[in-house]
């Protein structure tokens, strides 16, 4: 855990892409074609993290909750996952990108699982950048999937109650082999977490705009990176214990 003014740079940046479909009925077109422009965003948000050496993107694509939306824009998302996946997954490797998807995999089509799977052995070795993919995700049912793990062990006589901690749900969760993320984006006007990366996100740094998803450029983003790096992360310590520890770091 980082304390003291945040390093410039977040290692893991999480984002919420919101507003595809305001963007398209702006523009009195489907609500798909704003999901079209959204993966062109997702390729501008990949470059930019390249370019700047940011470790970590997680971003949610789709959530447990998102099945409920009307069948054609289900059938239409699934259709651009799957297109993204054929088209995108050569460049990610030769780029160094290693690929992995978050959430329940098996509500997908057998397609869909399948190019996931060969995504990730794939990029499996890269290590330019680690591109996180929530889909159907839920950050709640990321704990009880963390919590039934540990009650297995119980039962099984392992492990004691008393003795379960933090550390062990947060290395049962999603993401366990990251940093937590530093910065988390909403583009989109809510000021809510949406049930995204709940464990993860307890000490991030909140950071949400209106512009709409296909709207986000590298200049939003770079907005956001600017904010960021002017925040003071105190992860519930006062100010003064943050700055006698980096001057102790300081010191020789
Ligand atoms: C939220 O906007 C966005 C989604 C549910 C889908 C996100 C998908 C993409 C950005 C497309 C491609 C992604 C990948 C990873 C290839 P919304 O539809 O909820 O917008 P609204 O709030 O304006 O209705």
């Amino acid at each position: 855990m980082t304390q003291g003014p945040a390093p410039s740079l977040p290692r893991h940046l999480a984002i919420i892409m919101d507003g595809n479909g305001r963007w398209a009925q702006q523009r009195r077109r489907p609500r798909l074609i704003g999901h079209r422009a959204g993966a062109r965003a997702v390729n501008r948000t990949i470059d930019f993290c390249l370019e700047r050496g940011i470790a970590s993107l997680t971003l949610f694509a789709f959530s447990s909750e998102n099945w409920g939306r009307p069948a054609e824009e289900v059938e239409g998302l699934m259709k651009l996952f799957l297109n993204a996946l054929d088209r995108e997954v050569d460049e990610l490797h030769r780029r160094g990108v290693r690929v992995r998807f978050i959430g329940e995999r098996e509500r997908f089509s057998a397609g869909i699982v399948s190019r996931m799977q060969l995504a990730e052995q794939r990029t499996a070795g890269n290590t330019a950048m680690t591109l996180s993919i929530a889909a159907s995700y839920g950050g709640r049912l990321d704990i009880v999937h963390a919590t039934r793990e540990l009650a297995r062990e119980v039962a099984a006589g392992r492990l004691r109650p008393e003795d379960i901690d933090e550390a062990m749900i947060g290395q049962r969760v999603a993401l366990s082999d990251l940093p937590p993320p530093d910065l988390f984006i909403r583009t989109g006007g809510d000021i809510r977490i949406s049930n995204f990366l709940l464990w993860q996100l307890a000490y991030t740094e909140l950071w949400f705009t209106d512009i709409l998803w296909p709207d986000f450029t590298a200049g939003v983003l770079q907005q956001a990176l600017d904010d960021y790096a002017r925040r003071e992360r105190r992860f519930g310590l006062t100010s003064a214990q943050i700055a006698a520890a980096a001057a102790e770091t300081r010191s020789p």
